[in-house]
């Protein structure tokens, strides 16, 4: 973890692993608004196995240890869920759960976040969003509280190609990268 100056490196993962998924291209959007100093990298979750405790015992598989090692490196997480029955997909409750992993000693403990999240209904991922925020407590991970982004109608707001040409959504993105730079900088300086 960078612990000095004001460059912020983030670590960003979709909780969707479909080609097409709106959550992933809320991320490349997020790519393309960062503040200067800021950098995100997305993280693709779809080789991490389900969450087996007699497999954990074994030893971690490969791409848990690579989450969690990229995790590590991270200044901040970027998290962009969608809602599934108005709750956390299992793929992204399965990956935090590996990355929790084990108790006391996870990479996501102390780690500022920021999520974000799409859904072609019309809350925009906003129950899936507190949800894990509730899970963020016993983590002890620092979510940023404000902007929420809850893009809702992600079906007519993101064009053909991915790219999300919604001017509100958009600048939603920009200010919570924002917040999450000057959050990252100040936990780091408290
Ligand atoms: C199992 C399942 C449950 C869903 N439940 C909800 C829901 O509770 N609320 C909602 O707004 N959309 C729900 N949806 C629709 C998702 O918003 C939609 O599939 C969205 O495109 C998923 O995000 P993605 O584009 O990143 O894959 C559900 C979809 C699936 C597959």
């Amino acid at each position: 973890m960078t612990d000095t100056g004001h460059d912020v490196k983030v670590l960003g993962f979709a909780g969707s692993l479909r080609k097409d998924s709106y959550n992933r291209a809320a991320l490349r959007a997020a790519q393309e608004l960062l503040p200067p100093g800021m950098t995100l990298e997305i993280f693709d979750l779809a080789p991490i196995p389900l969450f087996n405790e007699d497999v954990e015992r074994e030893g971690f598989p490969a791409a848990v240890l690579e989450f969690k090692e990229r995790i590590a490196d991270a200044d901040a997480l970027l998290i962009s869920t969608p809602e599934y029955n108005y709750s956390i997909p299992g793929v992204l409750k399965n990956a935090i759960d590996w990355a929790s992993r084990p108790p006391g000693k996870s990479p996501l403990a102390g780690k500022p976040l920021a999520i974000m999240g799409a859904s072609i209904g019309y809350f925009g991922s906003a129950r899936a969003q507190y949800h894990l925020r509730q899970v963020c407590v016993l983590l002890n991970m620092h979510p940023v509280n404000s902007p929420e982004v809850f893009i809702s109608g992600a079906a007519s707001k993101f064009d053909e190609t991915g790219k999300l040409t919604d001017g509100m959504f958009r600048n939603n993105i920009k200010k919570l990268l924002q917040a999450l730079q000057e959050w990252t900088i100040r936990l780091r300086e408290a």
